[in-house]
């Protein structure tokens, strides 16, 4: 839902890469057709993927997702969350569509964020909501602080959400999904520079782009081999060649994050 405040310096280069991906696309006739959400993915359901949740508002419009880990912990990211009371907000499972009325409503009794998170690109954005009442779907298994490997350069991760088709275009209304294989800390650095923290982050995306998650599938999760090994977090626009989207490494964040769903 927010945009990324792209560093000064490289402006110029997002610039240049803009017009060249532009300059593609109208080269090229099979990559004209309209993007599609998590941009480049494939319609899905929530039975298909039974632990993604929407976090809504109370009027139930969704603005992010979330990973539904216990029967009433949510893993978010911290940038979808602060600023946000537990009335104001809702979580929704078992919804396929933005504008559906199924599934299941629940409340959110108590809201942590990572206390170090100040922005998306400085890293920690993270955050683990507990509902009033227990959701009756299947949860996700989540990464221990030991299985730093499923980030190994080009492994396959699974992208889910509502958010937009495009940069600065419209969400859509079913869920969608796509695969990225994981990119390398130094990859990623070169395209971010100093706002790529490997510590906090792991990026993903094709060095072509065309697939990515982008706005409102923020806080949603990349599941590498089964597990939830991260959170939709940033990037320069959406899908662009040589600017893959930067997730959580909820490695980093395990342990506080198994804290918090104990508690
Ligand atoms: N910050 C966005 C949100 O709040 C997510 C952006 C992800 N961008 C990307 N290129 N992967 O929804």
């Amino acid at each position: 839902m927010f945009g990324f405040n792209r560093a000064k310096k490289s402006l110029v280069a997002v610039a240049a890469t803009a017009a060249a991906a532009a300059a593609t696309l109208l080269g090229a006739p099979s990559a004209a057709a309209a993007p599609q959400p998590v941009v480049g993915g494939t319609t899905t359901t929530a039975s298909a993927y039974p632990y993604v949740m929407q976090i809504t508002t109370a009027s139930q419009s969704q603005f992010c997702g979330g990973t539904l880990v216990a029967p009433d912990k949510v893993v978010t990211a911290a940038h979808c969350m602060v600023g946000r009371s537990t009335s104001s907000t809702r979580v929704v499972g078992g919804r396929t569509y933005r504008n559906g009325s199924d599934g299941t409503v629940a409340q959110v009794s108590r809201i942590w964020i990572h206390p170090s998170y100040t922005s998306a690109t400085r890293g920690y954005d993270v955050a683990v909501l507990t509902l009033s009442s227990s959701m009756p779907y299947t949860t996700a298994p989540y990464v221990s602080a030991s299985q730093t490997g499923v980030y190994a350069a080009g492994t396959t991760a699974r992208i889910l959400g509502w958010g937009t088709t495009s940069s600065g275009g419209s969400s859509s209304n079913q869920l969608r999904t796509a695969t990225v294989p994981t990119v390398s800390d130094s990859s990623c650095s070169s395209s971010y520079g100093s706002s790529y923290k490997a510590s906090d982050m792991v990026c993903a995306g094709y060095a072509s782009g065309g697939v990515d998650t982008c706005q409102g599938d923020s806080g949603g999760p990349l599941m590498i081999n089964g597990v939830l090994a991260g959170i939709v977090s940033w990037g320069n626009g959406c899908a662009w060649a040589g600017y893959p989207g930067v997730y959580t490494r909820l490695t980093t964040f395990s342990d506080l994050v198994t804290q918090q769903i104990n508690s």
